[in-house]
């Protein structure tokens, strides 16, 4: 593989670090990257990545356009109205969106989806934990197990309750528990490191450098 120029929204964060970090392993080279302390640009990415909050979405989606390079997000907390325009944005440029780029978290969530059409009737609850620093709550993460959760559950069994632990220095860890009259069955997903995350947008990165303008998620980078 070619080396890739790309630029990195939320530069200095956590897992702004952690992708730099697995980018130039991987002999790629950052030129471009904006957080806090401004903006340093050596050349056009051909690429953006952003990892920040919220707040930085429009300034980060006018980049992608000025550098009409493909954007991979997996920042959370994004309102509906900011989904939108990402999907509105994604006729001009390609996009990966998603709210978890572990692979693990994919397959809990084919596991889920499984248990959920077999217990319709047996109660239903989603556990996350996650560091004391994280903003949103719940976590985007346990938003996506609850979508997947109400699309199978009949209409009074649609409220799915999310319970949301902030402690330490945890990086993220998902449970969903079911339980009926007799027994109760827990699967849960623990991201040991940051890494786990950088490793699937690494491979997003190789997914959309050749793909067409149109929203794609995780899972359509880790079914290719
Ligand atoms: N999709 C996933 O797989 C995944 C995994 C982990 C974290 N996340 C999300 O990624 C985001 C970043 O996580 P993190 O742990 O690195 O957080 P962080 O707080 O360590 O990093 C966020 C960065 O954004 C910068 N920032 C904040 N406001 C800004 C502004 N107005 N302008 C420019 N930069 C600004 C901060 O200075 C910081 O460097 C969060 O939304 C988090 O929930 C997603």
């Amino acid at each position: 593989m070619s080396k890739i120029k790309y630029g990195i929204v939320g530069a200095s964060g956590k897992m702004g670090k952690e992708i730099i970090a697995i980018m130039n392993e991987n002999g790629n080279e950052l030129v471009f990257k904006y957080d806090l302390d401004g903006e340093w640009e050596n050349d056009s990415p051909q690429i953006l990545i952003d990892f920040s909050l919220p707040q930085v979405f429009e300034k980060s989606i006018d980049y992608g356009i000025k550098f009409k390079s493909p954007f991979i997000i997996g920042t959370t907390g994004l309102s509906d109205e900011q989904m939108n325009k990402l999907k509105e944005i994604s006729k001009q440029i390609p996009v990966v969106q998603s709210y978890n780029f572990s692979v693990g978290v994919q397959l809990l969530l084919e596991c889920v989806q499984l248990l959920n059409k077999k217990l319709t009737d047996w109660d239903v609850e989603v556990v996350e934990t996650h560091h004391r620093f994280k903003k949103d709550k719940p976590s985007g993460t346990a938003l996506m197990i609850k979508s997947v959760l109400a699309q199978d559950r009949p209409a009074g069994k649609a409220g799915i309750n999310i319970s949301s632990l902030r402690l330490g220095n945890v990086v993220g860890e998902h449970s969903v528990s079911f339980g009926g009259l007799g027994e109760t069955l827990t699967i849960t997903h623990n991201a040991i490191s940051r890494r786990t995350f950088a490793e699937g947008v690494l491979r997003a990165v190789n997914f959309i450098l050749d793909k067409q303008n149109g929203f794609y998620t995780i899972k359509d980078v880790l079914s290719s």
